[in-house]
Protein backbone atom coordinates (compact mmCIF):
# COMPACT_ATOMS: atom_id res chain seq x y z
CA UNK A 1 0.00 0.00 0.00
CA UNK A 2 1.30 3.19 -0.98
CA UNK A 3 1.07 6.60 1.12
CA UNK A 4 -0.46 9.68 -0.85
CA UNK A 5 -1.46 13.21 -0.29
CA UNK A 6 -3.83 15.43 -1.59
CA UNK A 7 -2.86 19.31 -1.57
CA UNK A 8 -6.64 21.73 -2.44
CA UNK A 9 -4.60 24.80 -4.18
CA UNK A 10 -7.90 27.14 -3.83
CA UNK A 11 -7.74 30.87 -2.47
CA UNK A 12 -11.24 30.84 -1.61
CA UNK A 13 -11.07 27.25 0.18
CA UNK A 14 -8.17 27.96 2.07
CA UNK A 15 -10.07 31.51 3.15
CA UNK A 16 -12.51 28.93 4.35
CA UNK A 17 -15.08 30.67 1.71
CA UNK A 18 -15.65 27.48 -0.46
CA UNK A 19 -15.96 24.34 0.81
CA UNK A 20 -13.50 21.74 -0.55
CA UNK A 21 -15.19 19.43 -2.13
CA UNK A 22 -12.12 18.11 -4.66
CA UNK A 23 -9.58 17.30 -1.95
CA UNK A 24 -12.31 14.89 -0.50
CA UNK A 25 -13.51 13.34 -4.10
CA UNK A 26 -9.29 12.78 -4.63
CA UNK A 27 -9.40 11.27 -1.46
CA UNK A 28 -11.72 8.90 -1.46
CA UNK A 29 -10.77 7.72 -5.39
CA UNK A 30 -7.37 7.01 -3.71
CA UNK A 31 -8.37 5.33 -0.72
CA UNK A 32 -10.59 3.28 -3.54
CA UNK A 33 -7.79 2.52 -5.34
CA UNK A 34 -5.75 1.02 -2.02
CA UNK A 35 -4.00 4.20 -0.88
CA UNK A 36 -3.48 5.18 2.13
CA UNK A 37 -3.61 9.26 2.09
CA UNK A 38 -2.03 10.33 5.40
CA UNK A 39 -1.91 14.27 4.68
CA UNK A 40 -4.52 16.76 3.51
CA UNK A 41 -4.19 20.56 3.49
CA UNK A 42 -5.99 23.74 1.45
CA UNK A 43 -3.77 26.21 0.91
CA UNK A 44 -3.50 29.51 -1.25
CA UNK A 45 -2.74 30.06 -4.72
CA UNK A 46 0.76 31.39 -4.11
CA UNK A 47 3.90 29.53 -5.49
CA UNK A 48 5.87 29.73 -3.11
CA UNK A 49 3.34 28.19 -0.22
CA UNK A 50 2.39 25.42 -3.27
CA UNK A 51 6.66 24.51 -3.30
CA UNK A 52 7.10 24.49 0.53
CA UNK A 53 4.14 21.88 0.68
CA UNK A 54 5.12 19.73 -2.10
CA UNK A 55 9.04 19.83 -0.77
CA UNK A 56 7.46 19.23 2.96
CA UNK A 57 5.28 16.10 1.39
CA UNK A 58 8.27 14.63 -0.71
CA UNK A 59 11.36 15.59 1.79
CA UNK A 60 9.57 15.45 5.25
CA UNK A 61 6.90 12.86 5.06
CA UNK A 62 8.26 10.74 2.01
CA UNK A 63 4.75 10.40 0.72
CA UNK A 64 4.57 8.40 -2.55
CA UNK A 65 2.24 10.05 -4.25
CA UNK A 66 1.06 14.00 -4.04
CA UNK A 67 -1.69 15.37 -6.24
CA UNK A 68 -2.55 18.57 -6.19
CA UNK A 69 -6.29 19.72 -7.42
CA UNK A 70 -6.87 23.93 -8.69
CA UNK A 71 -4.49 26.32 -10.49
CA UNK A 72 -3.76 24.87 -13.36
CA UNK A 73 -5.76 27.32 -15.41
CA UNK A 74 -5.38 30.74 -16.91
CA UNK A 75 -6.06 33.17 -14.38
CA UNK A 76 -3.33 35.12 -13.05
CA UNK A 77 -3.06 33.30 -9.63
CA UNK A 78 -2.80 29.85 -11.14
CA UNK A 79 1.03 29.18 -10.61
CA UNK A 80 0.55 25.38 -8.94
CA UNK A 81 2.33 24.13 -12.49
CA UNK A 82 5.43 26.86 -12.12
CA UNK A 83 5.32 25.89 -8.75
CA UNK A 84 5.18 21.81 -9.42
CA UNK A 85 8.07 22.25 -12.01
CA UNK A 86 10.54 24.01 -9.74
CA UNK A 87 10.43 21.67 -7.29
CA UNK A 88 10.65 18.48 -9.42
CA UNK A 89 13.63 17.26 -10.52
CA UNK A 90 12.33 14.64 -13.35
CA UNK A 91 9.37 15.94 -15.61
CA UNK A 92 6.96 12.77 -16.34
CA UNK A 93 4.88 14.74 -19.29
CA UNK A 94 3.15 11.28 -19.77
CA UNK A 95 0.43 11.68 -16.90
CA UNK A 96 -0.83 15.45 -17.91
CA UNK A 97 -0.80 14.44 -22.01
CA UNK A 98 -2.76 11.32 -20.87
CA UNK A 99 -5.47 13.48 -18.89
CA UNK A 100 -5.67 15.61 -21.71
CA UNK A 101 -5.73 13.63 -24.26
CA UNK A 102 -8.62 11.44 -22.40
CA UNK A 103 -10.24 14.95 -21.09
CA UNK A 104 -10.21 16.22 -24.62
CA UNK A 105 -13.51 13.38 -25.44
CA UNK A 106 -15.27 15.11 -22.86
CA UNK A 107 -14.65 18.90 -23.41
CA UNK A 108 -12.10 21.21 -25.58
CA UNK A 109 -12.27 23.10 -22.60
CA UNK A 110 -9.29 20.27 -21.76
CA UNK A 111 -6.72 21.57 -23.69
CA UNK A 112 -7.11 24.70 -20.91
CA UNK A 113 -5.40 22.77 -17.71
CA UNK A 114 -1.59 23.50 -17.76
CA UNK A 115 -1.07 20.51 -15.53
CA UNK A 116 2.22 19.21 -15.18
CA UNK A 117 3.23 16.16 -13.51
CA UNK A 118 7.17 15.38 -11.93
CA UNK A 119 9.50 13.48 -9.56
CA UNK A 120 10.83 15.18 -6.72
CA UNK A 121 13.10 12.09 -4.82
CA UNK A 122 11.05 9.26 -4.25
CA UNK A 123 7.44 11.05 -4.95
CA UNK A 124 5.42 11.31 -7.74
CA UNK A 125 3.68 14.99 -7.94
CA UNK A 126 0.74 15.26 -10.00
CA UNK A 127 -1.40 18.63 -11.06
CA UNK A 128 -5.26 18.12 -10.95
CA UNK A 129 -7.91 20.74 -12.51
CA UNK A 130 -10.06 22.13 -9.47
CA UNK A 131 -13.34 21.20 -10.01
CA UNK A 132 -14.73 17.83 -8.74
CA UNK A 133 -15.80 17.14 -12.57
CA UNK A 134 -12.71 17.58 -13.92
CA UNK A 135 -10.41 15.75 -10.99
CA UNK A 136 -13.02 12.39 -11.62
CA UNK A 137 -12.78 12.27 -15.23
CA UNK A 138 -8.86 13.20 -15.07
CA UNK A 139 -7.94 11.23 -12.00
CA UNK A 140 -9.97 7.95 -13.78
CA UNK A 141 -7.94 7.98 -17.24
CA UNK A 142 -4.25 7.82 -14.87
CA UNK A 143 -4.54 6.85 -11.70
CA UNK A 144 -4.24 3.24 -12.90
CA UNK A 145 -0.94 3.14 -14.28
CA UNK A 146 0.65 4.68 -11.44
CA UNK A 147 0.93 1.61 -9.35
CA UNK A 148 3.43 0.62 -11.18
CA UNK A 149 5.74 3.85 -11.44
CA UNK A 150 5.48 3.83 -8.13
CA UNK A 151 6.63 0.16 -7.06
CA UNK A 152 9.66 0.95 -9.78
CA UNK A 153 10.08 4.36 -8.06
CA UNK A 154 10.51 3.40 -5.09
CA UNK A 155 12.92 0.71 -5.71
CA UNK A 156 10.17 -2.19 -5.48
CA UNK A 157 10.30 -3.26 -9.29
CA UNK A 158 13.22 -2.33 -11.28
CA UNK A 159 12.04 -3.48 -14.43
CA UNK A 160 8.28 -3.62 -16.28
CA UNK A 161 8.58 -7.41 -16.09
CA UNK A 162 6.00 -7.20 -19.70
CA UNK A 163 7.12 -8.77 -23.14
N1 LIG B 1 -10.73 18.40 -17.76
C1 LIG B 1 -11.82 17.61 -17.71
N2 LIG B 1 -11.66 16.30 -17.87
N3 LIG B 1 -13.07 18.09 -17.49
C2 LIG B 1 -13.27 19.44 -17.32
O1 LIG B 1 -14.44 19.82 -17.09
N4 LIG B 1 -12.22 21.67 -17.19
C3 LIG B 1 -11.18 22.49 -17.82
C4 LIG B 1 -9.77 21.95 -17.67
N5 LIG B 1 -9.74 20.51 -17.61
C5 LIG B 1 -12.14 20.32 -17.36
C6 LIG B 1 -10.86 19.74 -17.58
C7 LIG B 1 -11.22 23.91 -17.48
S1 LIG B 1 -12.68 24.72 -17.85
C8 LIG B 1 -10.14 24.61 -16.96
S2 LIG B 1 -10.19 26.30 -16.81
C9 LIG B 1 -8.90 23.90 -16.62
O2 LIG B 1 -9.13 22.51 -16.50
C10 LIG B 1 -8.13 24.44 -15.40
O3 LIG B 1 -8.82 24.24 -14.21
P1 LIG B 1 -8.26 24.79 -12.79
O4 LIG B 1 -7.88 26.23 -12.97
O5 LIG B 1 -9.40 24.59 -11.84
O6 LIG B 1 -7.07 23.99 -12.39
Amino acid sequence: MFTAAVITVSDKGAAGEREDTGGPLIREMLTKAGYQVIYHSIIPDERERIERELIHCADDLDIALALTTGGTGFSPRDVTPEATAAVCQRPVPGIPEAMRWESLRVTPRAMLSRGAAGIRGQTLIVNLPGSPKAIRENLASVLPAFEHGLEMLRGEKYDCGQP
